[in-house]
């Protein structure tokens, strides 16, 4: 029952732990052994064929698995995708290519301005409309040519978790269902579903440094500031985990793509400011050590989410949390976990209202 916080204090903590159920009734039906069942997309899935761009609008946590996406569609399929939130999108002038799919994202289907995006999106002239939404009677998904549900169940806790992670799996199954019409091959098809079906339980052993996750929390209670970095696709991660700070923790942060410290946010490190880096275990991982070590030589707090075979667990000043190492494709939904974990402790610890923070609401219906 979505309204009984169970064994939990809050709801975002009971959401976060669902995490492993939802998202496999996210993939229930949609993939089989070895492909993605484009039934999912219902009767129309012919759109999938003509696919050439991809514009996805969504506002909030919604936008951050928007930019997930675009890393997705552009690796697996090479079909150019723009993310933009829906605030901005709806007030200028849009420049449609030809045969492009209009994305909308959002957990309730009922804001504002991703509605208002989506009524001036079905003016122009896209190739069709696209939902991916957690709520089947909402407005969006009335509106939309074509829905694919997240099947989260209900999300009470404002800061958004479970219907982050479960709208990520289902751009992913859309990401893969396009990539097969873009010359995908079966042998990588069949990888990627496999990769898929491993998804719960990789979630599942990322929860299980939530009592470590609790240690370190103490120790931003104190602070004012903080800075998410990340590269690649593990970027948008650190722009969610620097929401989430925000939000419940009312911790001012940001997120920088690691590349982008020393054009900036590097005059800011000192000793009082925690850096939080999610460190994906691919060809990235050379460039990001060295960008940690800019900041650990400017004294900076060094907090590290990586899997044990980068090494970085072993090395001095850095305060280092384990993260399942997973197929690369997925880091970005796995390395979530922990950064909903340390924003919901350092809530806890500041002692702030979780599920219901100031000025927020779960749904912004009007503008
Ligand atoms: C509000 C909520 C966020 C959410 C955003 C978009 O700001 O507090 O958690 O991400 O709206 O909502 P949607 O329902 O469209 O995903």
């Amino acid at each position: 029952d979505a309204t009984d916080k169970g064994e939990f204090r809050h709801y975002m903590m009971k959401e976060i732990y669902e995490q492993p159920k939802v998202i496999a009734a996210c993939l229930e039906g949609r993939i089989s052994e070895s492909k993605v069942l484009t039934s999912c997309f219902g009767a129309d899935s012919g759109f999938l064929k003509e696919v050439e761009n991809v514009h996805i609008v969504a506002c909030g946590t919604s936008y951050h698995a928007g930019l997930v996406a675009k890393y997705w569609l552009e690796d697996l399929a090479g079909v150019p995708c723009s993310v933009e939130v829906a605030s901005e999108y709806r007030y200028r002038k849009v420049a449609v290519p030809k045969n492009t799919l209009f994305l909308t994202l959002s957990q309730s289907g009922e804001t504002a301005d991703t509605l208002a995006a989506l009524r001036m999106a079905k003016t122009l002239a896209y190739l069709t409309t696209l939902a991916i939404c957690n709520v089947p009677s909402s407005t969006l998904v009335r509106e939309s040519a074509l829905t694919l549900l997240t099947n989260a169940g209900a999300e009470i806790g404002v800061a958004s978790t479970k219907a982050f992670t479960t709208q990520l799996t289902a751009l992913l199954i859309t990401s893969v269902a396009i990539a097969v019409e873009n010359g995908l091959s079966a042998e990588k098809e069949k990888a990627l579903v496999q990769a898929m079906r491993s998804l719960p339980s990789y979630v599942n052993a990322a929860l299980q440094e939530d009592a470590h996750i609790k240690k370190i929390a103490d120790r931003f209670a104190n602070k004012h500031h903080a800075l998410f970095l990340g590269r690649g696709a593990m970027f948008p991660i650190a722009l969610e985990g620097s929401l989430k700070l925000k939000e419940i923790s009312y911790i001012h942060a940001e997120a920088y793509p690691a590349g982008e410290l020393k054009h900036g946010p590097l005059a800011l490190v000192d000793e009082n400011m925690p850096i939080i880096t999610m460190v994906p275990h691919n060809d990235m991982l050379d460039k990001l050590k060295s960008n940690l070590q800019e900041v650990a030589a400017r004294g900076g707090e060094l907090y590290v989410f990586a899997d044990k075979d980068t090494e970085l667990n072993n090395e001095k000043n850095i305060t280092f949390t384990e993260v399942p190492k997973v197929e690369r494709i997925l880091e970005p939904i796995v390395h979530t976990i922990p950064l909903q974990l340390l924003s919901y402790h350092v809530a806890v610890v500041k002692g702030t209202d979780v599920d219901q923070p100031r000025n927020l609401a779960k749904s912004v219906t009007v503008e």
